[in-house]
């Protein structure tokens, strides 16, 4: 039988490399600490000592805003000594390999790597070559996964749901799903969590009908896949990761699956929008409506921060 890489046979989390995988129950349990974590900030408490004497390194190798600002804050707020490696000026410019790095970070005995890289299987390379007392933390590996960033998202929609099941939602992914690790993880958590009705909006060449696979409805025609939608999850278009013209202009973009106002209005009251970041203002929305309701962008980022606490504290033992 081949070994779990993400939960040891005692049920403990020891690595997050993907939702993919991930039992409903561990799931449900990052949600439930996050609720808590949340609680102890909204009555005050900044800062708890869960993590007194642990340490953390971001190591990301790729840009970053919101993850790697809220994995500082989370970690630091759980009493942990955060090292945030400027890899830039680190050695892997002067070719220093992933497995080297990793082997003399860990000989500073850390205890947890916070991993971002463009390689889709890089958070999941270091897990394999870890020590056994060194766990791994995925924060978007190229095109695959982006773990954290969809158990924020799904503790931002539980919220909105105040107590209803999960099923009733009807979920519309729009923009590029191709390159987008945050469609592949909110697909898995929306599915272990009993969504059913999981759309991928978006030109033909960004989204590709594999994703059926997936569980994910193809539409190629924005109407059609916000039709009865009551939430919509719009993607960046990450022209990083394109590999050859897959789109006429960011302009056709906008004007054939662009969140307007006068698209929003036509999906009525019920409908929330969310966006992992960073937006691009005037291609996968209007600008004017980026903060404003029924906008769930910042409570995401917010959110962020209660999830990512979480998980470093189930990844780390620390009692609740
Ligand atoms: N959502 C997200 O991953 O944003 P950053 O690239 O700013 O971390």
């Amino acid at each position: 039988m081949i070994a779990d890489p993400q939960i040891e046979a005692n049920g403990r989390l020891r690595h997050l490399l993907s939702i993919e995988g991930l039992p409903r129950t561990t799931l449900v349990k990052i949600l439930d600490r996050a609720e808590d974590m949340a609680r102890e900030e909204q009555s005050g408490t900044k800062k708890l000592p869960l993590l007194h004497g642990r340490t953390v390194v971001n190591l990301f190798f790729e840009p970053s805003t919101r993850t790697r600002t809220t994995f500082e804050l989370a970690a630091k707020r759980l009493s942990a000594d955060v090292v945030n490696v400027q890899l830039a000026t680190s050695s892997t410019t002067k070719g220093e390999t992933l497995l080297d790095t990793l082997r003399t970070l860990e000989s500073m005995r850390v205890d947890l790597f916070v991993v971002r890289h463009k390689a889709s299987g890089a958070a999941a390379f270091f897990a394999r070559h870890a020590t056994p007392d060194v766990s791994i933390l995925n924060a978007g590996d190229g095109q695959h996964e982006h773990p954290t960033q969809a158990l924020l998202d799904m503790f931002t929609l539980r919220r909105h749901l105040n107590g209803r099941p999960f099923s009733d939602l009807r979920v519309a992914i729009i923009g590029d799903i191709l390159h987008s690790r945050v469609a592949r993880s909110d697909i898995h958590a929306l599915h272990t969590l009993g969504c059913r009705d999981i759309r991928v909006v978006g030109p033909r060449t960004l989204v590709p009908d594999t994703f059926a696979t997936l569980g994910a409805t193809p539409y190629h025609d924005f109407a059609r896949g916000v039709e009865g939608a009551n939430v919509l999850m719009l993607l960046r278009l990450q022209r990083e990761r394109m590999i050859g013209a897959l789109l006429p202009s960011a302009g056709e973009f906008h004007a054939d699956f662009g969140l307007t106002e006068e698209r929003l209005h036509r999906l009525g009251p019920d409908v929330i929008f969310m966006h992992p970041g960073p937006i691009n203002r005037g291609v996968e929305l209007a600008g004017a409506l980026a903060y404003e309701a029924p906008s769930r962008i910042l409570d995401q980022v917010h959110n962020g921060i209660a999830v990512r606490m979480a998980v470093m504290a189930e990844i780390l033992g620390a009692a609740r």
